[in-house]
């Protein structure tokens, strides 16, 4: 059985909803599950724009057979060689001898390094500026390295002035039936965890994906395919206005992410009251537990806001390990340009803030307030300490 649906009169969706998958490329929980999305051009030639996972291989493979209606396939354009889109490869070859592989150099040395010789004779290798006609359409190749790994290509299609974008402007959560962006409550159902997917699997990347806006806008875009999510037919803008901050690095709003680690409550304590103080004062608020929220989600906040305040334990000389662990994900990706604030904690020889001073030295933060420090719990007079950091943020913030 198949469970199509068509993009415009040439081009159809052929992808699928995963929503069995616990931890998507091993790292990141998908509790909405996710799409891979497939799109298939119907033309003189046929053209399959990328496979998909291999958990969803068997829905896959029929919906691209249902989508040809028995004719041949001409050509397979590998955009991305990321199993999530790529896995099926050797399947779908498998059933279609008939097939021309285009992909970027780069894709083809992937594609031995994934399934083994054999394949030469089937690949032509395109480049930034090639062309494919395929009877009404054609098609331009837009390389896009590290959007997310050096091998991408893009697609423009003149015709219809159509990008498929391979992961960019991709977002976590299955499609549940719908294919548009304006089919769904986007920005109140779908950014968060948009902004999650991008700022986790492409973040590090701000500089090339500036570098494929600056490309994209010298296009007449009507539609954006990527491989993930929804297709965008209606308001381009709002997305790749998104995409324009997050690749710059700057903050969607002004306010102040608090994440904190404390083992038995007297971190989180604190934490809570700077809350409060801040709320106190107009300060948009958002607060996460180290130890309960997974990294990806304090990231995506992280990148979302205009501040930061860590706070945590003293633990074996050095962070909380949970803390350490966000620290390490948030120099990873680069996130530039933010303020911060420290509260530390230890019951003999507090040094927390020092340490995560130190993690976070890569990403020359400034420091928005003085350190908190707190022994074990807040001590008689510590209110102050913590309404002193309040107004210092409260005035950062509104700078
Ligand atoms: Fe959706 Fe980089 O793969």
């Amino acid at each position: 059985m198949f469970c199509t649906r068509k993009v415009n009169d040439d081009y159809t969706w052929v992808g699928a909803d995963g929503r069995r998958l616990a931890m998507f490329e091993g790292v990141y929980d998908v509790p909405r599950g996710i799409s891979f999305n497939s799109y298939l051009l119907m033309d003189g030639k046929t053209v399959l724009f990328d496979t998909a996972d291999v958990s969803v291989c068997r829905s896959f493979l029929e919906n691209v057979a249902h989508g040809l209606g028995g004719r041949a396939l001409d050509y397979l354009v590998v955009q991305h060689m990321e199993p999530d889109h790529a896995a099926d490869i050797r399947d779908l070859l498998a059933r279609h001898p008939e097939t021309t592989v285009v992909c970027s150099a780069a894709a083809r040395n992937m594609l031995a390094q994934f399934f083994g010789p054999g394949y030469e004779g089937r690949v032509s290798v395109v480049k930034e500026g090639d062309t494919l006609c395929t009877g009404r359409h054609t098609l331009h190749f837009v390389a896009a390295p590290m959007v997310h790994w050096p091998e991408v290509l893009m697609t423009y299609d003149e015709t219809d002035k159509l990008l498929l974008t391979a992961d960019a402007f991709g977002t976590f959560g299955a499609l549940n039936g719908a294919l548009f962006a304006d089919e769904v409550n986007f920005h109140r159902d779908y950014l968060d965890e948009a902004r999650r997917y991008y700022t986790n699997i492409v973040g590090k990347y701000g500089t090339q994906v500036q570098a494929v806006l600056k490309k994209a806008a010298g296009l007449d875009i009507q539609m954006l395919l990527p491989l993930h999510g929804f297709v965008w037919r209606q308001d381009l803008g709002y997305i790749l206005g998104k995409y324009d901050l997050w690749s710059r690095y700057e903050p969607e709003q002004r306010g102040v992410v608090i994440a904190y680690a404390s083992v038995y409550g007297g971190t989180e304590n604190a934490a809570n009251i700077l809350a409060c103080r801040l709320r106190e004062q107009g300060v948009q608020v958002e607060m996460f537990d180290t130890s309960v929220t997974p990294a990806s989600y304090i990231l995506a906040a992280a990148f979302r806001f205009s501040h930061v305040v860590l706070a945590a334990p003293t633990y074996n000389g050095g962070v909380f390990v949970t803390m350490e662990n966000l620290l390490h994900d948030l120099t990873a990706h680069g996130l530039k340009g933010r303020r911060a604030a420290y509260i530390e904690n230890g019951s003999w020889a507090p040094t927390s803030a020092r340490g995560m001073q130190k993690l976070l030295e890569p990403l020359n933060w400034e420091t928005a307030a003085d350190t908190v420090t707190l022994r074990s719990a807040l001590r008689q007079g510590q209110q102050e300490d913590l309404e002193r950091m309040a107004a210092q943020l409260a005035e950062s913030v509104k700078a």
